[in-house]
Protein backbone atom coordinates (compact mmCIF):
# COMPACT_ATOMS: atom_id res chain seq x y z
CA UNK A 1 0.00 0.00 0.00
CA UNK A 2 1.49 3.62 -0.86
CA UNK A 3 2.29 5.29 2.79
CA UNK A 4 1.97 8.97 1.91
CA UNK A 5 0.37 12.11 0.87
CA UNK A 6 2.15 15.60 0.03
CA UNK A 7 0.89 16.60 3.89
CA UNK A 8 3.78 14.32 4.78
CA UNK A 9 6.09 15.41 2.68
CA UNK A 10 8.32 18.99 3.76
CA UNK A 11 8.64 20.28 -0.08
CA UNK A 12 6.77 21.77 -3.07
CA UNK A 13 5.41 19.85 -5.46
CA UNK A 14 7.86 18.97 -8.77
CA UNK A 15 11.19 19.54 -6.39
CA UNK A 16 12.18 16.52 -7.94
CA UNK A 17 11.37 17.20 -11.33
CA UNK A 18 15.05 16.06 -14.04
CA UNK A 19 16.30 13.92 -11.87
CA UNK A 20 16.85 10.42 -11.67
CA UNK A 21 17.57 8.46 -8.88
CA UNK A 22 17.98 4.69 -8.18
CA UNK A 23 17.29 3.25 -4.96
CA UNK A 24 18.38 -0.42 -4.26
CA UNK A 25 16.44 -2.68 -2.29
CA UNK A 26 13.34 -0.39 -3.04
CA UNK A 27 10.83 -2.45 -3.22
CA UNK A 28 10.27 -2.99 0.63
CA UNK A 29 10.25 -0.90 3.97
CA UNK A 30 12.80 2.34 3.64
CA UNK A 31 13.41 1.70 0.26
CA UNK A 32 9.57 1.89 -1.09
CA UNK A 33 8.76 4.87 0.85
CA UNK A 34 12.03 6.61 -0.21
CA UNK A 35 11.10 5.52 -3.90
CA UNK A 36 7.35 6.81 -3.16
CA UNK A 37 8.38 10.45 -2.18
CA UNK A 38 10.62 10.85 -4.97
CA UNK A 39 8.45 9.45 -7.31
CA UNK A 40 5.50 12.11 -5.64
CA UNK A 41 7.91 15.03 -6.07
CA UNK A 42 8.41 14.54 -9.61
CA UNK A 43 11.85 12.25 -9.84
CA UNK A 44 12.19 9.54 -12.43
CA UNK A 45 12.44 6.44 -9.92
CA UNK A 46 14.33 2.98 -10.17
CA UNK A 47 14.10 0.54 -7.36
CA UNK A 48 15.89 -2.86 -7.83
CA UNK A 49 16.15 -6.19 -5.45
CA UNK A 50 16.36 -10.27 -5.86
CA UNK A 51 12.13 -10.79 -5.84
CA UNK A 52 11.43 -9.38 -9.37
CA UNK A 53 7.65 -9.63 -8.46
CA UNK A 54 7.89 -7.10 -5.29
CA UNK A 55 9.55 -4.46 -7.26
CA UNK A 56 7.40 -4.49 -10.14
CA UNK A 57 4.70 -4.60 -7.84
CA UNK A 58 5.70 -1.71 -5.66
CA UNK A 59 6.84 0.01 -9.00
CA UNK A 60 3.33 -0.12 -9.85
CA UNK A 61 1.36 1.13 -6.61
CA UNK A 62 3.43 4.11 -6.67
CA UNK A 63 2.48 4.66 -10.01
CA UNK A 64 -1.16 3.94 -9.73
CA UNK A 65 -1.56 6.12 -6.36
CA UNK A 66 0.64 9.21 -7.36
CA UNK A 67 1.31 8.95 -11.21
CA UNK A 68 4.91 9.45 -12.44
CA UNK A 69 7.58 6.70 -13.26
CA UNK A 70 8.86 4.27 -11.04
CA UNK A 71 10.64 1.09 -13.08
CA UNK A 72 11.01 -2.32 -10.72
CA UNK A 73 14.63 -4.23 -11.90
CA UNK A 74 15.05 -7.78 -10.73
CA UNK A 75 18.71 -7.42 -9.64
CA UNK A 76 20.87 -8.97 -7.11
CA UNK A 77 23.63 -6.61 -6.06
CA UNK A 78 26.10 -8.93 -4.54
CA UNK A 79 26.39 -9.96 -8.27
CA UNK A 80 28.84 -7.11 -10.09
CA UNK A 81 27.63 -8.08 -13.83
CA UNK A 82 23.92 -8.31 -13.12
CA UNK A 83 24.84 -4.52 -11.42
CA UNK A 84 26.16 -3.23 -14.57
CA UNK A 85 23.48 -5.14 -16.82
CA UNK A 86 21.03 -2.94 -14.60
CA UNK A 87 22.85 0.21 -14.77
CA UNK A 88 22.91 -0.24 -18.96
CA UNK A 89 19.09 -0.59 -19.04
CA UNK A 90 18.49 2.39 -16.78
CA UNK A 91 21.50 4.63 -18.92
CA UNK A 92 19.55 3.53 -21.82
CA UNK A 93 16.04 4.32 -20.57
CA UNK A 94 17.02 8.51 -20.06
CA UNK A 95 20.29 9.19 -19.65
CA UNK A 96 22.76 9.50 -16.49
CA UNK A 97 21.12 8.91 -12.72
CA UNK A 98 21.11 12.17 -11.15
CA UNK A 99 20.92 10.29 -7.46
CA UNK A 100 21.49 6.85 -5.99
CA UNK A 101 20.66 5.42 -3.00
CA UNK A 102 22.55 2.52 -1.16
CA UNK A 103 19.60 0.81 0.65
CA UNK A 104 19.37 -2.93 0.38
CA UNK A 105 20.48 -4.99 2.83
CA UNK A 106 20.76 -7.56 4.98
CA UNK A 107 20.63 -8.65 8.91
CA UNK A 108 19.79 -10.98 11.64
CA UNK A 109 20.88 -10.93 15.02
CA UNK A 110 22.57 -14.06 16.33
CA UNK A 111 26.02 -14.63 18.87
CA UNK A 112 28.52 -13.82 17.27
CA UNK A 113 30.19 -17.20 18.02
CA UNK A 114 27.23 -19.19 16.60
CA UNK A 115 28.03 -17.38 12.87
CA UNK A 116 29.40 -19.59 10.25
CA UNK A 117 31.66 -18.08 7.57
CA UNK A 118 28.57 -18.08 5.07
CA UNK A 119 26.26 -16.69 7.71
CA UNK A 120 29.24 -13.64 7.51
CA UNK A 121 29.16 -13.39 3.90
CA UNK A 122 24.91 -13.25 3.26
CA UNK A 123 25.42 -9.83 5.41
CA UNK A 124 28.64 -8.93 4.50
CA UNK A 125 27.75 -9.55 0.36
CA UNK A 126 24.79 -7.19 -0.12
CA UNK A 127 25.64 -4.58 2.29
CA UNK A 128 29.62 -3.89 2.26
CA UNK A 129 30.30 -5.71 -1.17
CA UNK A 130 26.90 -5.03 -2.85
CA UNK A 131 26.48 -1.44 -2.05
CA UNK A 132 30.16 -0.74 -3.09
CA UNK A 133 30.07 -2.29 -6.28
CA UNK A 134 26.48 -0.33 -7.16
CA UNK A 135 28.46 2.95 -5.71
CA UNK A 136 31.66 2.00 -8.23
CA UNK A 137 29.61 1.09 -11.36
CA UNK A 138 27.38 4.54 -11.24
CA UNK A 139 30.47 6.12 -10.15
CA UNK A 140 32.92 5.05 -13.06
CA UNK A 141 29.76 6.08 -15.45
CA UNK A 142 29.30 9.74 -13.85
CA UNK A 143 33.24 10.72 -14.04
CA UNK A 144 33.65 9.31 -17.90
CA UNK A 145 30.74 11.38 -18.66
CA UNK A 146 31.06 14.35 -16.55
CA UNK A 147 27.81 14.22 -14.77
CA UNK A 148 26.45 15.67 -11.40
CA UNK A 149 25.31 13.04 -8.83
CA UNK A 150 24.10 12.61 -4.86
CA UNK A 151 24.90 9.20 -3.14
CA UNK A 152 23.10 8.48 -0.15
CA UNK A 153 23.44 5.34 1.38
CA UNK A 154 21.52 4.12 4.65
CA UNK A 155 23.90 3.01 7.57
CA UNK A 156 22.58 2.10 11.28
CA UNK A 157 23.41 4.29 14.24
CA UNK A 158 25.84 1.37 15.06
CA UNK A 159 28.70 2.79 12.75
CA UNK A 160 29.19 4.96 15.83
CA UNK A 161 29.12 2.75 19.30
CA UNK A 162 28.93 -0.98 17.56
CA UNK A 163 26.29 -3.34 16.71
CA UNK A 164 26.38 -6.02 19.64
CA UNK A 165 24.57 -9.41 18.55
CA UNK A 166 24.77 -8.15 15.09
CA UNK A 167 28.11 -7.84 13.93
CA UNK A 168 28.77 -8.06 10.34
CA UNK A 169 25.91 -5.94 9.79
CA UNK A 170 27.53 -3.30 11.92
CA UNK A 171 31.13 -3.78 10.39
CA UNK A 172 30.02 -3.46 7.10
CA UNK A 173 27.73 -0.47 7.61
CA UNK A 174 30.86 1.03 9.31
CA UNK A 175 32.50 0.07 6.33
CA UNK A 176 29.99 2.55 3.78
CA UNK A 177 30.48 4.91 6.46
CA UNK A 178 34.03 5.26 5.61
CA UNK A 179 33.42 5.03 1.99
CA UNK A 180 31.08 8.11 2.07
CA UNK A 181 33.51 10.02 3.91
CA UNK A 182 36.36 9.03 1.69
CA UNK A 183 34.79 9.41 -1.59
CA UNK A 184 33.38 12.35 -0.88
CA UNK A 185 36.83 13.85 -0.94
CA UNK A 186 38.19 11.50 -4.09
CA UNK A 187 35.17 12.38 -6.17
CA UNK A 188 33.65 15.66 -4.48
CA UNK A 189 35.94 18.07 -6.95
CA UNK A 190 33.97 15.76 -10.09
CA UNK A 191 30.68 16.72 -8.78
CA UNK A 192 30.19 13.15 -7.19
CA UNK A 193 29.03 13.90 -3.35
CA UNK A 194 28.08 11.26 -1.04
CA UNK A 195 26.20 11.46 2.07
CA UNK A 196 24.94 8.99 4.66
CA UNK A 197 21.89 8.34 6.81
CA UNK A 198 22.05 6.42 10.40
CA UNK A 199 18.57 6.10 10.82
CA UNK A 200 17.49 4.57 14.26
CA UNK A 201 14.53 1.99 14.60
CA UNK A 202 11.91 2.41 12.01
CA UNK A 203 9.24 -0.90 11.67
CA UNK A 204 9.29 -2.42 8.70
CA UNK A 205 8.50 -5.99 8.10
CA UNK A 206 11.94 -7.15 7.02
CA UNK A 207 14.20 -5.47 9.69
CA UNK A 208 11.62 -7.06 12.92
CA UNK A 209 11.14 -10.24 11.11
CA UNK A 210 14.84 -10.58 11.44
CA UNK A 211 16.12 -8.20 14.48
CA UNK A 212 13.16 -8.49 16.92
CA UNK A 213 11.32 -12.12 15.84
CA UNK A 214 7.96 -12.43 16.59
CA UNK A 215 7.11 -9.33 17.27
CA UNK A 216 4.87 -7.40 14.76
CA UNK A 217 6.35 -4.17 13.31
CA UNK A 218 3.49 -2.64 12.93
CA UNK A 219 2.44 -2.40 16.68
CA UNK A 220 6.06 -0.95 17.57
CA UNK A 221 5.50 2.59 17.49
CA UNK A 222 6.13 3.82 21.25
CA UNK A 223 9.97 2.64 22.46
CA UNK A 224 10.92 4.01 26.27
CA UNK A 225 14.43 3.25 25.33
CA UNK A 226 14.49 6.28 22.74
CA UNK A 227 14.61 9.55 24.49
CA UNK A 228 11.73 10.86 21.99
CA UNK A 229 9.75 7.74 23.56
CA UNK A 230 8.97 6.34 19.85
CA UNK A 231 10.49 4.64 16.82
CA UNK A 232 10.57 6.63 13.56
CA UNK A 233 8.04 7.65 11.19
CA UNK A 234 8.83 6.99 7.51
CA UNK A 235 7.98 10.09 5.98
CA UNK A 236 10.62 11.93 8.95
CA UNK A 237 13.11 9.72 6.99
CA UNK A 238 11.68 10.33 3.43
CA UNK A 239 11.73 14.18 4.02
CA UNK A 240 15.53 13.60 4.78
CA UNK A 241 16.37 11.35 1.64
CA UNK A 242 14.73 13.78 -0.39
CA UNK A 243 16.88 17.03 1.22
CA UNK A 244 20.19 15.07 0.53
CA UNK A 245 19.43 13.94 -2.74
CA UNK A 246 18.49 17.51 -4.16
CA UNK A 247 21.03 20.04 -5.31
CA UNK A 248 19.60 22.32 -3.01
CA UNK A 249 22.04 20.24 -0.43
CA UNK A 250 24.94 20.36 -2.97
CA UNK A 251 27.39 21.98 0.24
CA UNK A 252 26.96 19.00 2.14
CA UNK A 253 28.92 16.81 1.65
CA UNK A 254 31.15 13.35 3.74
CA UNK A 255 28.22 13.88 6.11
CA UNK A 256 26.60 10.77 8.47
CA UNK A 257 23.29 12.02 9.61
CA UNK A 258 21.18 10.58 12.59
CA UNK A 259 17.88 10.26 12.73
CA UNK A 260 16.83 8.81 15.58
CA UNK A 261 15.47 10.37 18.07
CA UNK A 262 18.54 11.00 20.06
CA UNK A 263 18.56 7.15 20.44
CA UNK A 264 21.98 6.31 19.65
CA UNK A 265 23.46 9.48 22.18
CA UNK A 266 21.82 7.32 25.31
CA UNK A 267 23.25 3.92 24.17
CA UNK A 268 21.51 1.53 21.65
CA UNK A 269 22.49 -1.69 19.75
CA UNK A 270 20.90 -4.87 20.98
CA UNK A 271 23.24 -5.28 24.01
CA UNK A 272 19.72 -6.02 25.62
CA UNK A 273 20.08 -10.03 23.99
CA UNK A 274 23.00 -10.40 26.31
CA UNK A 275 20.54 -11.98 28.75
CA UNK A 276 19.36 -14.48 26.18
CA UNK A 277 20.32 -18.21 26.79
CA UNK A 278 20.42 -21.45 24.33
CA UNK A 279 16.98 -21.75 24.25
CA UNK A 280 16.03 -17.72 23.26
CA UNK A 281 18.64 -18.34 20.66
CA UNK A 282 17.40 -21.21 19.09
CA UNK A 283 13.67 -19.85 19.24
CA UNK A 284 15.10 -16.62 17.56
CA UNK A 285 17.01 -19.03 14.79
CA UNK A 286 13.92 -20.50 13.86
CA UNK A 287 12.11 -17.67 13.45
CA UNK A 288 14.41 -15.63 11.39
CA UNK A 289 14.39 -18.90 8.91
CA UNK A 290 11.03 -19.09 8.45
CA UNK A 291 10.76 -15.33 7.12
CA UNK A 292 14.45 -16.04 5.32
CA UNK A 293 12.40 -19.06 3.56
CA UNK A 294 9.41 -17.05 2.64
CA UNK A 295 10.95 -14.32 0.86
CA UNK A 296 13.97 -16.83 -0.66
CA UNK A 297 10.64 -18.28 -2.61
CA UNK A 298 9.67 -15.66 -4.30
CA UNK A 299 13.32 -14.44 -5.54
CA UNK A 300 13.11 -14.11 -9.23
CA UNK A 301 17.14 -13.75 -9.61
C1 LIG B 1 22.79 -17.53 12.36
C2 LIG B 1 22.09 -17.51 10.15
C3 LIG B 1 20.83 -16.96 10.52
C4 LIG B 1 20.60 -16.74 11.91
C5 LIG B 1 20.86 -17.19 8.34
N1 LIG B 1 22.05 -17.63 8.80
N2 LIG B 1 20.09 -16.79 9.36
N3 LIG B 1 23.06 -17.78 11.04
N4 LIG B 1 21.59 -17.03 12.78
N5 LIG B 1 19.44 -16.21 12.33
C6 LIG B 1 23.15 -18.23 8.02
C7 LIG B 1 22.68 -19.54 7.40
O1 LIG B 1 22.71 -20.59 8.35
C8 LIG B 1 23.71 -19.73 6.27
O2 LIG B 1 24.95 -20.21 6.74
C9 LIG B 1 23.96 -18.29 5.82
O3 LIG B 1 23.51 -17.43 6.90
C10 LIG B 1 23.19 -17.96 4.57
O4 LIG B 1 21.81 -18.18 4.82
P1 LIG B 1 20.74 -18.09 3.64
O5 LIG B 1 19.39 -18.14 4.25
O6 LIG B 1 21.10 -19.07 2.56
O7 LIG B 1 21.08 -16.61 3.10
P2 LIG B 1 20.48 -15.80 1.91
O8 LIG B 1 19.37 -16.55 1.22
O9 LIG B 1 21.61 -15.28 1.13
O10 LIG B 1 19.73 -14.57 2.67
C11 LIG B 1 20.46 -13.50 3.20
C12 LIG B 1 19.99 -13.14 4.59
C13 LIG B 1 18.46 -12.87 4.61
C14 LIG B 1 20.77 -11.89 5.00
C15 LIG B 1 20.29 -14.28 5.55
O11 LIG B 1 18.09 -12.47 5.92
C16 LIG B 1 18.02 -11.81 3.64
O12 LIG B 1 17.87 -12.06 2.45
N6 LIG B 1 17.76 -10.58 4.13
C17 LIG B 1 17.32 -9.45 3.30
C18 LIG B 1 16.40 -8.54 4.06
C19 LIG B 1 16.86 -8.14 5.42
O13 LIG B 1 17.68 -8.78 6.07
N7 LIG B 1 16.31 -7.03 5.90
C20 LIG B 1 16.62 -6.48 7.19
C21 LIG B 1 17.45 -5.27 7.08
S1 LIG B 1 17.30 -4.46 8.61
P3 LIG B 1 25.34 -21.80 6.73
O14 LIG B 1 26.77 -21.84 7.14
O15 LIG B 1 24.42 -22.44 7.72
O16 LIG B 1 25.10 -22.28 5.34
C22 LIG B 1 18.72 -3.76 9.06
C23 LIG B 1 18.54 -2.92 10.30
C24 LIG B 1 19.79 -2.33 10.80
O17 LIG B 1 19.72 -3.90 8.45
C25 LIG B 1 19.65 -1.43 12.02
C26 LIG B 1 18.47 -1.49 12.90
C27 LIG B 1 18.49 -0.44 14.01
P1 LIG C 1 13.84 -4.48 4.24
O1 LIG C 1 12.43 -4.09 3.95
O2 LIG C 1 14.13 -5.91 4.49
O3 LIG C 1 14.74 -3.92 3.06
C1 LIG C 1 15.89 -4.53 2.56
C2 LIG C 1 15.77 -4.58 1.04
O4 LIG C 1 17.03 -4.95 0.48
C3 LIG C 1 14.74 -5.59 0.54
O5 LIG C 1 13.85 -4.94 -0.35
C4 LIG C 1 15.57 -6.62 -0.20
O6 LIG C 1 14.87 -7.12 -1.32
C5 LIG C 1 16.79 -5.80 -0.61
N1 LIG C 1 17.97 -6.64 -0.83
C6 LIG C 1 18.56 -7.48 0.05
N2 LIG C 1 19.58 -8.13 -0.54
C7 LIG C 1 19.65 -7.67 -1.81
C8 LIG C 1 20.49 -7.97 -2.91
N3 LIG C 1 21.48 -8.87 -2.80
N4 LIG C 1 20.28 -7.32 -4.09
C9 LIG C 1 19.28 -6.41 -4.19
N5 LIG C 1 18.44 -6.09 -3.19
C10 LIG C 1 18.63 -6.72 -2.00
O7 LIG C 1 14.36 -3.68 5.52
P2 LIG C 1 14.36 -2.11 5.90
O8 LIG C 1 14.12 -2.03 7.35
O9 LIG C 1 13.51 -1.35 4.98
O10 LIG C 1 15.88 -1.73 5.66
C11 LIG C 1 16.27 -0.80 4.65
C12 LIG C 1 17.61 -0.20 4.98
O11 LIG C 1 17.51 0.56 6.18
C13 LIG C 1 18.72 -1.19 5.20
O12 LIG C 1 19.94 -0.67 4.70
C14 LIG C 1 18.80 -1.28 6.70
O13 LIG C 1 20.05 -1.70 7.15
C15 LIG C 1 18.53 0.15 7.05
N6 LIG C 1 18.09 0.38 8.43
C16 LIG C 1 16.87 -0.03 8.81
C17 LIG C 1 16.46 0.25 10.09
C18 LIG C 1 15.09 -0.13 10.58
O14 LIG C 1 14.82 0.03 11.77
N7 LIG C 1 14.20 -0.61 9.74
C19 LIG C 1 17.33 0.90 10.97
C20 LIG C 1 18.58 1.28 10.53
C21 LIG C 1 18.95 1.02 9.24
P3 LIG C 1 15.06 -8.65 -1.86
O15 LIG C 1 14.98 -9.56 -0.69
O16 LIG C 1 13.92 -8.79 -2.85
O17 LIG C 1 16.39 -8.68 -2.55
Amino acid sequence: MAELSMNDLMFRDGLLNGERILITGGGTGLGKVMAEACVMLGAQVYICGRRGGVVEETAKELTDAHGGKCVGLACDIRVPEAIHDMLDQVWADGGALTGLVNNAAGNFISRTEDLSPRGFDAIANIVFRGSFFVTLDCGKRWLAEKKHASVVSILTTWVWHGGPFTVPSAMSKAGLNVMTQSLAVEWGNRGVRFNAIAPGPFPTEGAWARLSPGRAAEREKADPTIPLGRTGEMRELANLAVYLLHPGSAYVNGQTIAIDGGGHLAGRGRADLASWGDAEWEAARNAIRGANEKDRAQRTV
